[in-house]
């Protein structure tokens, strides 16, 4: 049986995965800082109520909120008027976690916490995309016990595949090292997609590879990766060597 498609709507990499992240899959995307993990996921949320009338949900848990807001509006994007429909939910978790608790402390979450939010939030919006970035915030809330984490992303991961939404989730890569930030992020992901940013020689050069994606036939090279005033642009048919 072949998936139904979501496109991210980000010009070249849909070309990649055969049209989108197949339905109601948990997908990650990983990079070093400043590779445009926080875009891709703003530009998927986006791109869904834009272009598909698709609600979406984007749970900040790194970047407070203006930030995020700073951030699309400087990509040309008009994030008010979709809030204002109710069509786009940008929930700054730390800053509901001051609120609900009032104190000053650091917002950082669990899990537990952030199911509990979603269950309902789905269910009264009607969601079909979800964006968590990152899972490396939420990870410090388990920072006593690696154990604990793995088996708290497991579930998460599997009340995500049961919620009728496609997500994405985001996550570091160690410069020079791993992947991702905890080491296990992909393999609680149907789909994984690493961004890059290299250095040659002097210049920064951006790229992005899907490494893996479940129920698909996909690409598997290494491409470049431009950011335009109006975003992410993707070469699908250019490779990096
Ligand atoms: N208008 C622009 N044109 C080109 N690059 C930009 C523009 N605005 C931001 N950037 C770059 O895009 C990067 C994307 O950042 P972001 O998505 O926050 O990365 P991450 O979440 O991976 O840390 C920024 O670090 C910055 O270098
Ligand atoms: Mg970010």
């Amino acid at each position: 049986m072949t998936k139904a498609r979501i496109p991210t709507g980000i010009p070249g990499l849909d070309e990649l995965i055969s049209g989108g992240f197949p339905e109601n899959t948990v997908n990650l995307v990983s990079g070093p800082a400043g590779s445009a993990k926080s875009l891709t996921a703003i530009q998927y949320i986006y791109n869904g109520v834009k272009d598909k009338d698709e609600t979406g949900i984007y749970l900040t848990l790194e970047e407070p909120r203006e930030n995020v807001l700073r951030a699309m509006d400087g990509y040309g994007m008009d994030i008010t008027k979709y809030e204002e429909s109710g069509k786009l939910i940008l929930l700054d978790l730390g800053e509901v976690r001051r609120r609900l608790e009032s104190s000053e402390e650091e917002g950082i979450v669990g899990f537990e916490g952030i199911v509990t939010l979603l269950k309902n939030l789905l269910e009264f919006t009607g969601a079909k995309r979800l964006a968590v970035d990152s899972l490396t915030a939420v990870g410090l809330y388990y920072e006593d016990s690696p154990g604990k984490l793995r088996r708290e992303l497991f579930k998460f991961a599997g009340f995500l595949k049961e919620s009728n939404v496609t997500t994405l989730l985001v996550t570091e890569s160690i410069e020079g090292g791993q992947l991702t930030r905890y080491g296990i992020e992909q393999f609680v992901a149907d789909s994984f997609i690493v961004l890059g940013l290299e250095d040659v020689k002097g210049e920064l050069r951006r790229t992005i590879t899907v490494r893996k994606m479940r129920f698909t036939k996909h690409d598997t090279m290494k491409h470049p990766m431009l950011i335009t005033s109006s975003g992410i642009n993707i070469s699908a048919e250019s490779k990096v060597f």
